[in-house]
């Protein structure tokens, strides 16, 4: 068998250790190892080999949305952010709420999609989800859309423990409509008591399940889940960005952009390792609704989510293993694909990354891949990986990203083993 060996610091168990991952010609990894005899190596020396990131939450808007961003363009930014596997939202056109709305969105992904992905089904009052459950372990709710949140109950029973289930918990109850023509505006229309009250009923309706709470914004809601049995997740907008930023409007997203001082209990938790998933809730739309009289909630963010943050590793700030823990390890954890994907280990897939801390750049809409040709993050230092390996296929090498629509697999499917459903 032939095996390629990797030098450099590699992201071991929790640490960084001076070695080679060495890596077959099935793209799985063998081991890590201070050598691997007759192996033919590459050398990233000095550089930092890191697992590929796992992003549970972004919206490619495909079908339905293509105006927007579709499986092509964001996925090749999911992949130049160091982003391997997706796992891509339900409220497309169609919605994901049956078998053949998945089997729509799959063959579009299977053609399209350069990363590995998974498929939500979303959990509305017509969805089958008996059906969704033949095909999928990761299912979304939006509780908001839900006028009596109570009726999820019975649907709670129908999912068994293993299956991931996320949750949009802004309350219906406390949500107003009206005109908004302000960050301010918009975050008293969604007001913060609307997350921690979401957050409570979902743990009721969901208790003993495999509850994640999404993009968790507000300081409430990030001490009530801390001690909680459950993963919740944050953003990069929701720690680097408030309402009080000169970001309308751009910045109009759900749940709202906050307080600076959400920020900061965001960041504190953050960079102390104590929030288990990170996640982008990539959301394009284009310039011209952006700027029009309804800005439509959202912003993209899969191909910086991981470069913003490898900065303040650089600094210091955070350490690269909390990083990945809570960018690769605990997704692939609850998503079932714990030993596959999501660390460095024999027997999984050689989904890695190579960065050098050192090549840093400042964010320009010209670096991106996104259909939107927006960020809101211009300006900003970013440290983009420059190789990113999907399954020991080099699809990033030296900073070119390789266009592969289609290499890109469904996490759910016989060709990852131990999870056929
Ligand atoms: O800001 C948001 N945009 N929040 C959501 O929950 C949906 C998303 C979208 O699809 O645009
Ligand atoms: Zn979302």
């Amino acid at each position: 068998m032939s095996i390629v060996a990797y030098s450099g610091k590699i992201l071991y168990r929790g640490n960084l250790v001076d070695a080679e991952l060495g890596v077959d010609e099935e793209g799985i990894i063998v081991g890590i190892r201070k050598h691997f005899e007759g192996a033919r190596r590459v050398s990233f020396s000095g550089k930092l080999i890191i697992p590929g990131a796992i992003d549970i939450h972004v919206h490619f808007r495909d079908p339905g949305y293509t105006n927007k961003e579709d499986f092509k363009t964001g996925s090749m930014a999911a992949l130049a952010g160091g982003v391997t596997t997706v796992f891509d939202m339900p409220n497309t056109d169609p919605k994901i709420k049956d078998l053949k709305s998945f089997k729509k969105k799959l063959r579009i992904a299977n053609k399209k999609s350069t990363v590995d992905f998974g498929i939500y089904g979303g959990i509305w009052p017509n969805s089958n989800i008996k059906e969704l459950l033949s095909v999928t372990k990761a299912l979304k709710i939006y509780l908001y859309e839900w006028s009596d949140p109570n009726a999820l109950e019975n649907i709670a029973r129908m999912i068994p423990n293993d299956v991931l289930i996320s949750i949009h918990a802004e309350h219906p109850n406390m949500i107003k409509k009206g005109e908004y023509w302000s960050l301010d505006d918009y975050n008293k229309l969604r007001p913060p008591e609307a997350e921690i009250e979401g957050i409570k009923a979902s743990l009721k309706i969901f208790n003993g399940k495999k509850l994640h709470i999404a993009h968790v914004s507000t300081e409430s809601g990030l001490n009530y889940l801390i001690s909680k049995a459950v993963t919740f997740e944050v953003t990069p907008h929701h720690m680097l960005l408030n309402k009080d930023m000169n970001l309308w409007p751009y910045g109009v997203v759900n749940p709202p952009l906050r307080s600076k001082s959400d920020n900061d209990a965001l960041w504190r938790a953050f960079f102390r390792g104590s929030i288990p998933v990170y996640a982008s809730d990539h959301a394009p739309h284009e310039i011209d609704e952006k700027e029009s009289e309804n800005p439509p909630p959202g912003v993209p963010g899969v191909q910086e989510a991981l470069p913003l943050m490898l900065v303040f590793v650089k600094e210091g700030i955070i350490r690269i293993e909390d990083l990945m823990t809570m960018y690769a390890y605990i997704p692939a954890v609850i998503t079932g694909l714990k030993g596959l994907k999501g660390s460095l280990e024999s027997g999984a897939y050689a989904d890695f990354l190579v960065v050098d801390l050192g090549n840093e750049v400042r964010i320009k809409e010209d670096m991106l891949f996104y259909k939107c040709e927006w960020t809101i993050y211009k300006g900003l230092r970013a440290i983009f990986p420059l190789y990113v390996f999907v399954r020991g296929e080099a699809l990033v090498e030296d900073g070119e990203v390789n266009e592969d629509p289609g290499f890109g697999k469904y996490v759910y499917s016989k060709d990852f083993k131990p999870f056929i459903i």
